[in-house]
Protein backbone atom coordinates (compact mmCIF):
# COMPACT_ATOMS: atom_id res chain seq x y z
CA UNK A 1 0.00 0.00 0.00
CA UNK A 2 1.19 3.40 -0.77
CA UNK A 3 1.90 6.07 1.92
CA UNK A 4 1.67 8.66 -0.81
CA UNK A 5 -0.90 10.97 -0.39
CA UNK A 6 -1.81 11.16 -4.67
CA UNK A 7 -3.52 14.38 -5.86
CA UNK A 8 -6.58 12.29 -7.58
CA UNK A 9 -7.73 8.97 -7.80
CA UNK A 10 -7.03 8.77 -4.41
CA UNK A 11 -6.41 5.27 -3.46
CA UNK A 12 -6.37 4.17 -7.28
CA UNK A 13 -2.50 3.11 -7.61
CA UNK A 14 -0.78 5.10 -10.41
CA UNK A 15 1.57 3.47 -12.65
CA UNK A 16 5.29 3.65 -11.47
CA UNK A 17 7.56 5.79 -13.40
CA UNK A 18 10.71 3.99 -13.76
CA UNK A 19 12.84 5.43 -16.56
CA UNK A 20 12.66 8.50 -19.41
CA UNK A 21 13.59 7.91 -23.19
CA UNK A 22 13.11 11.17 -25.05
CA UNK A 23 9.66 12.23 -25.52
CA UNK A 24 8.55 9.04 -23.69
CA UNK A 25 8.05 7.79 -19.99
CA UNK A 26 8.51 4.26 -19.32
CA UNK A 27 6.44 2.13 -16.57
CA UNK A 28 7.79 -0.01 -14.03
CA UNK A 29 6.24 -2.52 -16.56
CA UNK A 30 8.18 -1.74 -19.31
CA UNK A 31 5.13 0.22 -21.08
CA UNK A 32 6.20 3.01 -23.17
CA UNK A 33 4.21 6.66 -22.90
CA UNK A 34 4.37 9.42 -25.45
CA UNK A 35 4.47 12.70 -23.47
CA UNK A 36 2.09 14.47 -25.49
CA UNK A 37 1.96 17.65 -22.72
CA UNK A 38 5.64 17.14 -21.26
CA UNK A 39 3.30 16.61 -17.86
CA UNK A 40 2.44 19.91 -17.40
CA UNK A 41 3.94 22.08 -19.70
CA UNK A 42 7.28 21.19 -18.36
CA UNK A 43 9.90 18.54 -20.14
CA UNK A 44 10.72 20.44 -23.28
CA UNK A 45 13.59 18.61 -23.65
CA UNK A 46 12.17 14.95 -23.02
CA UNK A 47 13.08 12.94 -20.52
CA UNK A 48 16.83 11.75 -21.07
CA UNK A 49 18.62 14.86 -22.24
CA UNK A 50 22.32 14.13 -21.14
CA UNK A 51 24.18 17.20 -21.16
CA UNK A 52 21.34 18.53 -18.53
CA UNK A 53 22.10 15.70 -16.52
CA UNK A 54 25.42 15.95 -16.99
CA UNK A 55 25.32 19.84 -15.92
CA UNK A 56 23.40 18.07 -12.87
CA UNK A 57 26.31 15.94 -12.04
CA UNK A 58 29.09 18.71 -12.52
CA UNK A 59 26.99 21.12 -10.62
CA UNK A 60 26.56 18.70 -7.06
CA UNK A 61 30.35 17.57 -7.24
CA UNK A 62 31.02 21.69 -7.28
CA UNK A 63 28.59 22.91 -5.26
CA UNK A 64 25.66 22.18 -4.04
CA UNK A 65 24.51 24.64 -2.41
CA UNK A 66 25.05 27.83 -0.49
CA UNK A 67 22.45 30.00 1.14
CA UNK A 68 21.85 33.36 -1.01
CA UNK A 69 21.64 35.79 2.56
CA UNK A 70 25.54 34.56 2.34
CA UNK A 71 26.68 33.90 -1.14
CA UNK A 72 26.16 34.11 -4.86
CA UNK A 73 26.96 31.23 -6.90
CA UNK A 74 28.11 31.53 -10.20
CA UNK A 75 25.66 28.82 -11.50
CA UNK A 76 22.59 31.52 -10.44
CA UNK A 77 24.49 35.14 -11.66
CA UNK A 78 24.82 33.03 -15.29
CA UNK A 79 21.27 32.19 -15.59
CA UNK A 80 19.79 35.65 -14.62
CA UNK A 81 22.20 36.69 -17.11
CA UNK A 82 20.93 34.31 -19.78
CA UNK A 83 17.03 35.32 -18.46
CA UNK A 84 17.64 39.00 -19.32
CA UNK A 85 19.55 38.62 -22.30
CA UNK A 86 16.98 39.49 -25.00
CA UNK A 87 14.35 39.68 -22.83
CA UNK A 88 11.15 41.98 -23.16
CA UNK A 89 11.49 45.91 -22.25
CA UNK A 90 13.44 46.73 -19.22
CA UNK A 91 13.59 43.17 -17.12
CA UNK A 92 16.98 43.27 -15.96
CA UNK A 93 16.38 41.84 -13.11
CA UNK A 94 16.02 38.19 -11.89
CA UNK A 95 14.58 36.76 -8.43
CA UNK A 96 14.76 32.57 -8.34
CA UNK A 97 12.07 29.97 -7.26
CA UNK A 98 11.12 26.52 -6.84
CA UNK A 99 8.57 27.08 -8.80
CA UNK A 100 5.55 28.84 -10.55
CA UNK A 101 3.45 29.79 -7.23
CA UNK A 102 6.46 30.91 -5.90
CA UNK A 103 7.73 33.34 -8.23
CA UNK A 104 3.66 35.07 -8.21
CA UNK A 105 3.99 35.09 -5.15
CA UNK A 106 7.39 37.07 -5.16
CA UNK A 107 5.59 39.02 -7.83
CA UNK A 108 2.21 40.17 -5.66
CA UNK A 109 4.68 41.09 -3.01
CA UNK A 110 7.20 42.80 -4.47
CA UNK A 111 4.30 45.09 -6.31
CA UNK A 112 3.35 45.94 -3.08
CA UNK A 113 6.90 46.78 -1.64
CA UNK A 114 7.39 48.94 -5.09
CA UNK A 115 4.45 51.27 -4.09
CA UNK A 116 5.37 51.23 -0.74
CA UNK A 117 8.80 52.16 -0.93
CA UNK A 118 7.71 54.94 -4.05
CA UNK A 119 5.41 56.82 -1.51
CA UNK A 120 2.54 55.30 -3.04
CA UNK A 121 1.28 52.88 -0.22
CA UNK A 122 -2.58 53.22 -0.55
CA UNK A 123 -2.43 50.85 -3.99
CA UNK A 124 -3.22 47.67 -2.50
CA UNK A 125 -5.49 45.79 -5.47
CA UNK A 126 -4.68 43.20 -7.89
CA UNK A 127 -6.40 42.86 -10.92
CA UNK A 128 -6.34 39.89 -12.81
CA UNK A 129 -9.12 37.80 -15.10
CA UNK A 130 -11.54 35.59 -14.05
CA UNK A 131 -10.67 31.74 -15.30
CA UNK A 132 -7.13 32.60 -14.94
CA UNK A 133 -4.51 30.15 -13.02
CA UNK A 134 -1.59 31.36 -11.49
CA UNK A 135 -1.09 28.99 -8.97
CA UNK A 136 -1.88 26.86 -5.51
CA UNK A 137 -0.75 29.29 -2.93
CA UNK A 138 -2.59 31.51 -0.98
CA UNK A 139 -1.68 34.53 -2.78
CA UNK A 140 -1.14 33.12 -6.23
CA UNK A 141 -5.07 31.51 -5.60
CA UNK A 142 -6.51 34.48 -4.83
CA UNK A 143 -5.26 35.82 -7.83
CA UNK A 144 -6.16 32.95 -9.87
CA UNK A 145 -9.66 32.96 -11.45
CA UNK A 146 -9.85 29.56 -11.47
CA UNK A 147 -13.64 28.64 -10.09
CA UNK A 148 -12.62 25.11 -9.26
CA UNK A 149 -9.62 25.22 -7.83
CA UNK A 150 -10.71 28.93 -5.49
CA UNK A 151 -13.90 26.97 -4.33
CA UNK A 152 -13.25 24.97 -1.45
CA UNK A 153 -10.77 28.28 -0.30
CA UNK A 154 -12.84 31.40 -1.31
CA UNK A 155 -13.52 32.75 2.30
CA UNK A 156 -9.85 32.48 3.41
CA UNK A 157 -8.46 34.27 -0.50
CA UNK A 158 -6.97 37.84 -0.01
CA UNK A 159 -10.11 40.39 -0.89
CA UNK A 160 -7.75 42.87 -2.74
CA UNK A 161 -7.80 40.87 -5.86
CA UNK A 162 -10.33 41.75 -8.38
CA UNK A 163 -11.54 39.88 -11.84
CA UNK A 164 -12.63 40.53 -14.95
CA UNK A 165 -13.21 38.68 -17.89
CA UNK A 166 -10.77 36.72 -20.16
CA UNK A 167 -9.75 37.59 -23.68
CA UNK A 168 -11.35 33.87 -25.13
CA UNK A 169 -12.95 34.87 -28.65
CA UNK A 170 -14.04 30.94 -29.77
CA UNK A 171 -16.50 31.45 -26.47
CA UNK A 172 -17.61 34.92 -26.08
CA UNK A 173 -17.05 37.27 -29.24
CA UNK A 174 -20.27 38.57 -30.27
CA UNK A 175 -21.25 36.89 -33.49
CA UNK A 176 -21.35 40.13 -35.58
CA UNK A 177 -18.66 41.75 -33.75
CA UNK A 178 -15.17 41.47 -35.30
CA UNK A 179 -12.08 40.21 -33.31
CA UNK A 180 -10.23 43.54 -32.70
CA UNK A 181 -13.73 45.05 -31.43
CA UNK A 182 -14.01 42.06 -29.19
CA UNK A 183 -10.38 42.06 -27.93
CA UNK A 184 -11.06 46.04 -27.13
CA UNK A 185 -13.90 45.33 -25.41
CA UNK A 186 -12.58 43.14 -22.97
CA UNK A 187 -9.30 45.38 -22.72
CA UNK A 188 -10.98 48.28 -21.38
CA UNK A 189 -13.21 45.87 -18.88
CA UNK A 190 -9.38 46.56 -16.89
CA UNK A 191 -9.70 50.59 -17.59
CA UNK A 192 -13.81 50.23 -15.72
CA UNK A 193 -12.12 48.33 -13.18
CA UNK A 194 -9.50 50.14 -12.27
CA UNK A 195 -11.83 53.51 -12.27
CA UNK A 196 -14.10 51.72 -10.38
CA UNK A 197 -11.55 50.83 -7.64
CA UNK A 198 -9.93 54.52 -8.20
CA UNK A 199 -6.08 54.12 -10.31
CA UNK A 200 -4.84 55.60 -6.97
CA UNK A 201 -5.52 52.22 -5.29
CA UNK A 202 -4.83 49.75 -8.00
CA UNK A 203 -1.43 48.26 -7.77
CA UNK A 204 -1.03 45.72 -11.00
CA UNK A 205 -2.98 43.86 -13.44
CA UNK A 206 -1.88 40.26 -13.95
CA UNK A 207 -2.54 37.88 -16.80
CA UNK A 208 -1.56 34.49 -18.67
CA UNK A 209 -0.02 35.84 -22.07
CA UNK A 210 -1.59 32.67 -23.71
CA UNK A 211 -4.11 30.76 -20.87
CA UNK A 212 -2.65 27.66 -19.92
CA UNK A 213 -5.04 24.32 -18.53
CA UNK A 214 -7.82 26.49 -16.91
CA UNK A 215 -9.16 27.66 -20.60
CA UNK A 216 -6.51 25.43 -22.55
CA UNK A 217 -4.26 27.50 -24.42
CA UNK A 218 -6.56 30.57 -25.15
CA UNK A 219 -4.18 33.48 -27.09
CA UNK A 220 -5.97 36.91 -27.17
CA UNK A 221 -7.35 38.64 -29.60
CA UNK A 222 -4.34 40.84 -31.82
CA UNK A 223 -4.32 44.30 -30.19
CA UNK A 224 -5.74 43.26 -26.91
CA UNK A 225 -2.59 43.24 -25.13
CA UNK A 226 -1.12 46.58 -26.71
CA UNK A 227 -4.56 48.04 -25.04
CA UNK A 228 -3.89 46.42 -21.75
CA UNK A 229 -0.42 47.83 -21.87
CA UNK A 230 -1.75 51.60 -22.75
CA UNK A 231 -4.16 51.21 -20.02
CA UNK A 232 -1.81 50.39 -17.46
CA UNK A 233 0.76 52.88 -18.12
CA UNK A 234 -2.27 55.30 -18.23
CA UNK A 235 -3.14 54.88 -14.54
CA UNK A 236 0.32 54.14 -13.27
CA UNK A 237 -0.36 50.19 -12.67
CA UNK A 238 1.70 47.59 -12.99
CA UNK A 239 1.53 45.05 -15.90
CA UNK A 240 2.83 41.48 -14.68
CA UNK A 241 2.62 38.87 -17.32
CA UNK A 242 2.67 34.89 -16.26
CA UNK A 243 4.45 33.00 -18.69
CA UNK A 244 4.93 29.62 -16.41
CA UNK A 245 3.02 27.77 -18.45
CA UNK A 246 3.17 29.42 -22.00
CA UNK A 247 6.52 30.84 -21.79
CA UNK A 248 10.80 29.34 -22.46
CA UNK A 249 9.80 28.86 -25.94
CA UNK A 250 6.81 26.81 -25.81
CA UNK A 251 4.87 29.33 -27.97
CA UNK A 252 7.87 29.43 -30.53
CA UNK A 253 9.05 32.61 -28.90
CA UNK A 254 11.15 32.66 -25.62
CA UNK A 255 9.20 35.21 -24.32
CA UNK A 256 5.07 34.77 -25.19
CA UNK A 257 4.52 38.63 -25.09
CA UNK A 258 7.50 38.68 -27.81
CA UNK A 259 4.21 37.93 -29.97
CA UNK A 260 2.07 40.62 -28.57
CA UNK A 261 4.58 43.41 -28.86
CA UNK A 262 4.47 44.61 -25.68
CA UNK A 263 6.75 44.07 -22.70
CA UNK A 264 5.26 43.45 -18.99
CA UNK A 265 7.35 45.10 -15.74
CA UNK A 266 7.13 41.64 -14.05
CA UNK A 267 6.97 38.29 -16.01
CA UNK A 268 6.87 34.82 -14.24
CA UNK A 269 8.46 31.51 -15.38
CA UNK A 270 8.48 28.54 -14.07
CA UNK A 271 7.71 24.42 -15.81
CA UNK A 272 9.85 24.57 -19.14
CA UNK A 273 12.32 26.88 -17.46
CA UNK A 274 14.96 23.62 -16.59
CA UNK A 275 12.61 21.30 -18.15
CA UNK A 276 11.77 19.05 -15.49
CA UNK A 277 15.21 17.69 -14.43
CA UNK A 278 15.32 19.98 -10.92
CA UNK A 279 12.55 22.30 -9.88
CA UNK A 280 12.85 25.74 -10.57
CA UNK A 281 10.94 29.22 -11.79
CA UNK A 282 11.82 32.84 -11.90
CA UNK A 283 10.34 36.37 -11.68
CA UNK A 284 11.68 39.03 -14.37
CA UNK A 285 11.43 42.35 -12.76
CA UNK A 286 11.88 46.14 -14.87
CA UNK A 287 14.77 48.25 -14.03
CA UNK A 288 12.83 50.73 -12.51
CA UNK A 289 10.82 48.42 -9.84
CA UNK A 290 14.65 47.03 -8.85
CA UNK A 291 16.09 50.58 -8.56
CA UNK A 292 12.88 52.20 -6.38
CA UNK A 293 13.67 49.24 -3.83
CA UNK A 294 17.28 49.93 -3.85
CA UNK A 295 17.08 54.02 -3.44
CA UNK A 296 14.57 52.76 -0.63
CA UNK A 297 14.68 50.16 1.94
CA UNK A 298 17.60 48.12 0.05
CA UNK A 299 16.00 45.31 0.74
CA UNK A 300 13.30 42.50 -1.00
CA UNK A 301 10.97 41.38 1.81
CA UNK A 302 10.51 38.13 0.98
CA UNK A 303 12.45 35.26 0.55
CA UNK A 304 12.76 31.68 0.55
CA UNK A 305 15.46 28.89 1.98
CA UNK A 306 16.21 27.12 -1.42
CA UNK A 307 15.72 30.57 -3.64
CA UNK A 308 18.61 30.32 -6.61
CA UNK A 309 19.78 26.78 -5.34
CA UNK A 310 22.76 26.49 -7.81
CA UNK A 311 22.00 22.52 -8.68
CA UNK A 312 18.53 23.69 -9.90
CA UNK A 313 20.34 26.93 -12.07
CA UNK A 314 22.89 24.48 -13.24
CA UNK A 315 20.22 22.49 -15.20
CA UNK A 316 17.83 25.47 -16.09
CA UNK A 317 20.85 26.90 -17.58
CA UNK A 318 21.88 23.64 -19.54
CA UNK A 319 18.04 23.61 -20.72
CA UNK A 320 18.44 26.65 -21.97
CA UNK A 321 21.95 26.24 -23.99
CA UNK A 322 20.44 22.60 -25.64
CA UNK A 323 17.77 25.01 -26.70
CA UNK A 324 19.84 27.53 -28.56
CA UNK A 325 22.17 24.62 -29.36
CA UNK A 326 19.72 23.00 -31.60
CA UNK A 327 17.44 25.83 -32.55
CA UNK A 328 14.54 24.07 -30.74
CA UNK A 329 12.34 27.70 -31.02
CA UNK A 330 12.31 26.95 -35.01
CA UNK A 331 11.29 23.18 -34.19
CA UNK A 332 8.39 24.52 -31.76
CA UNK A 333 7.32 26.69 -34.97
CA UNK A 334 7.68 23.93 -37.60
CA UNK A 335 6.32 21.18 -35.41
CA UNK A 336 3.73 23.33 -34.05
CA UNK A 337 2.22 24.08 -37.27
CA UNK A 338 2.49 20.34 -38.44
CA UNK A 339 0.57 19.61 -35.17
CA UNK A 340 -2.13 22.11 -35.69
CA UNK A 341 -2.59 20.53 -39.14
CA UNK A 342 -2.48 16.88 -38.09
CA UNK A 343 -5.17 17.87 -35.36
CA UNK A 344 -7.62 19.91 -38.09
CA UNK A 345 -7.42 16.74 -40.55
CA UNK A 346 -8.29 14.36 -37.46
CA UNK A 347 -10.50 16.55 -35.74
CA UNK A 348 -11.81 19.70 -38.12
CA UNK A 349 -15.37 17.84 -39.00
CA UNK A 350 -15.29 15.80 -35.77
CA UNK A 351 -18.81 16.67 -34.69
CA UNK A 352 -17.45 17.21 -30.98
CA UNK A 353 -14.59 19.14 -31.07
CA UNK A 354 -15.80 22.71 -31.50
CA UNK A 355 -12.00 24.27 -31.28
CA UNK A 356 -9.15 23.50 -32.23
CA UNK A 357 -6.09 26.22 -31.20
CA UNK A 358 -3.24 27.41 -29.74
CA UNK A 359 0.50 28.62 -30.71
CA UNK A 360 3.91 26.98 -31.34
CA UNK A 361 3.70 23.76 -29.57
CA UNK A 362 1.07 24.73 -26.70
CA UNK A 363 -2.12 22.95 -28.23
CA UNK A 364 -5.75 22.65 -27.40
CA UNK A 365 -8.85 20.66 -28.52
CA UNK A 366 -12.36 22.10 -26.94
CA UNK A 367 -15.19 19.17 -26.58
CA UNK A 368 -18.76 20.13 -26.89
CA UNK A 369 -22.19 18.29 -27.23
CA UNK A 370 -23.24 20.39 -30.44
CA UNK A 371 -20.81 22.06 -32.37
CA UNK A 372 -23.26 25.06 -33.27
CA UNK A 373 -24.70 25.82 -30.01
CA UNK A 374 -21.26 25.38 -28.30
CA UNK A 375 -23.00 23.49 -25.85
CA UNK A 376 -20.77 21.87 -23.43
CA UNK A 377 -20.65 18.31 -22.14
CA UNK A 378 -22.69 17.25 -19.09
CA UNK A 379 -20.17 17.67 -16.50
CA UNK A 380 -21.56 14.34 -14.79
CA UNK A 381 -20.33 12.54 -17.99
CA UNK A 382 -16.78 13.15 -16.68
CA UNK A 383 -15.71 13.32 -20.10
CA UNK A 384 -11.80 14.98 -19.66
CA UNK A 385 -11.08 12.38 -16.74
CA UNK A 386 -12.15 9.54 -19.31
CA UNK A 387 -10.31 11.29 -21.70
CA UNK A 388 -6.92 11.28 -19.72
CA UNK A 389 -7.20 7.64 -18.37
CA UNK A 390 -7.94 5.74 -21.78
CA UNK A 391 -5.31 8.11 -23.35
CA UNK A 392 -2.88 6.65 -20.60
CA UNK A 393 -4.58 2.73 -21.07
CA UNK A 394 -3.59 3.68 -25.12
CA UNK A 395 0.51 4.76 -24.47
CA UNK A 396 -0.45 8.71 -24.22
CA UNK A 397 -0.05 11.09 -21.99
CA UNK A 398 -2.08 14.60 -22.65
CA UNK A 399 -4.02 17.05 -20.46
CA UNK A 400 -7.22 16.82 -20.10
CA UNK A 401 -9.13 19.21 -17.89
CA UNK A 402 -12.83 20.49 -17.20
CA UNK A 403 -14.86 23.52 -16.27
CA UNK A 404 -14.08 26.54 -19.21
CA UNK A 405 -18.05 27.94 -19.25
CA UNK A 406 -18.46 27.83 -15.34
CA UNK A 407 -15.80 25.68 -13.64
CA UNK A 408 -17.81 22.76 -13.47
CA UNK A 409 -18.95 22.15 -17.72
CA UNK A 410 -16.68 22.37 -20.62
CA UNK A 411 -14.08 20.00 -21.44
CA UNK A 412 -10.96 20.39 -22.90
CA UNK A 413 -7.81 18.38 -23.74
CA UNK A 414 -4.02 19.96 -24.19
CA UNK A 415 -1.16 19.11 -26.33
CA UNK A 416 2.40 20.54 -24.97
CA UNK A 417 4.72 18.32 -26.41
CA UNK A 418 8.55 18.41 -26.17
CA UNK A 419 10.56 20.55 -28.33
CA UNK A 420 12.06 17.83 -29.30
CA UNK A 421 9.33 15.94 -31.33
CA UNK A 422 9.91 15.50 -35.23
CA UNK A 423 7.00 14.02 -37.46
CA UNK A 424 6.73 10.55 -36.88
CA UNK A 425 5.94 11.78 -32.98
CA UNK A 426 3.20 13.84 -34.30
CA UNK A 427 1.65 11.22 -36.49
CA UNK A 428 1.90 9.26 -32.98
CA UNK A 429 0.29 11.74 -30.92
CA UNK A 430 -2.60 12.31 -33.30
CA UNK A 431 -3.01 9.04 -34.03
CA UNK A 432 -3.24 7.97 -30.18
CA UNK A 433 -5.48 11.02 -29.57
CA UNK A 434 -7.82 10.05 -32.22
CA UNK A 435 -8.63 6.35 -30.97
CA UNK A 436 -8.57 7.49 -27.18
CA UNK A 437 -11.21 10.17 -27.91
CA UNK A 438 -13.37 7.98 -30.15
CA UNK A 439 -13.28 5.05 -27.37
CA UNK A 440 -14.14 7.79 -24.98
CA UNK A 441 -16.86 10.22 -26.99
CA UNK A 442 -18.53 6.10 -28.38
CA UNK A 443 -19.24 5.03 -24.86
CA UNK A 444 -20.41 8.02 -23.60
CA UNK A 445 -22.89 8.50 -26.33
CA UNK A 446 -23.90 4.78 -26.44
CA UNK A 447 -24.43 5.43 -22.89
CA UNK A 448 -26.37 8.17 -23.02
CA UNK A 449 -28.50 7.06 -26.01
C1 LIG B 1 0.05 29.92 -15.67
C2 LIG B 1 0.48 29.25 -14.39
N1 LIG B 1 0.86 30.01 -13.35
C3 LIG B 1 1.28 29.46 -12.19
C4 LIG B 1 1.32 28.09 -12.02
C5 LIG B 1 1.80 27.50 -10.73
O1 LIG B 1 3.05 26.90 -10.91
P1 LIG B 1 3.52 25.72 -9.93
O2 LIG B 1 2.59 24.59 -10.11
O3 LIG B 1 4.93 25.43 -10.38
O4 LIG B 1 3.50 26.28 -8.54
C6 LIG B 1 0.93 27.26 -13.08
C7 LIG B 1 0.93 25.80 -12.93
O5 LIG B 1 0.28 25.07 -13.62
C8 LIG B 1 0.50 27.86 -14.30
O6 LIG B 1 0.11 27.12 -15.34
Amino acid sequence: MSHILYRENIGRALPVAVAGDGPYLIDAAGKRYIDASSGAAVSCLGHSNEPVRKAIRDQVDRLAFAHTRFFTTEAAERLADDLVDGAPGELTKVWLTCGGSEAVEAALKLTRQYFVESGQPQKKFIIARRQGYHGNTFGALSASGNIWRRRPFEPMLINSMQHIAPCFAYRYKGADESAEAYGLRMANELEAKILELGPANVAAFIAETVVGATLGAVTATAGYFKRIREICDQHGVLLILDEIMCGMGRTGTRYACEQEGIAPDMLTVAKGLGAGYLPIGALLVAEKIHRAIERGSNIVMHGHTFTGHPVACAAALATQNEIRAHDLLSNVRRQGEALHAALNDRFGSHPNVGDIRGRGLFMALEFVADRRSKQPFDPALKINAKIKDAGMDNGLICYPAGGIVDGKSGDHVMLAPPFIINASHIAEIVDKLGRTVDTVLRDVLVKAA
